[in-house]
């Protein structure tokens, strides 16, 4: 199973960016973390990262053709960014959405996803575990 890890706006700040929030890894610790768990669960991981909407647009086409499964986390644009729902909705494989953070227990506005409806499974709140769940939610459905 192909797995394409997504990560969007801002993530690239990882261990800079409040990290009693947001953990005090950066995003290679993360990237170098989820290679690891995908090895020993079996599935192979591809992680990517931009801080360009249209790029992140264009993972999401590019999995298309190329992964089987998709870890996103978008950051901000989860929020408000109809576009990635649009480039998402025509992939057929499970995606799972993932979030450092709580989303749900911080401000009003993060509470609502334009994925809602598109994906399989969502972790919020775990830190950097939350990509290894997520991995392992994949992984199961690819079993079943
Ligand atoms: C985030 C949550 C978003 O609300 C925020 O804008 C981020 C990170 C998370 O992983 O907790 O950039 O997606």
């Amino acid at each position: 199973m192909r797995i394409d890890v997504l990560n969007g706006v801002n993530l690239d700040l990882l261990g800079r960016r409040d990290p009693a929030r947001y953990g005090e890894g950066s995003l290679q610790d993360l990237e170098t973390q989820v290679y690891a768990w995908a090895r020993k669960l079996g599935v192979q991981a591809r992680c990517r990262q931009t801080n360009h909407e249209g790029e992140y647009v264009e993972f999401l086409h590019a999995a298309l053709d190329n992964a089987d499964a998709l870890i996103v986390n978008p950051g901000a644009w989860t929020h408000y960014s109809w576009a990635i729902r649009d480039a998402l909705e025509p992939f057929s494989g499970p995606v799972v959405e993932v979030h450092l953070s709580d989303i749900d227990a911080r401000e009003e506005w993060r509470r609502h996803s334009v994925l809602e409806g598109l994906t399989a499974g969502r972790v919020v709140g775990e830190g950097v575990d939350g990509y290894r769940r997520a991995l392992e939610l994949l992984a199961e459905l690819g079993d079943a």
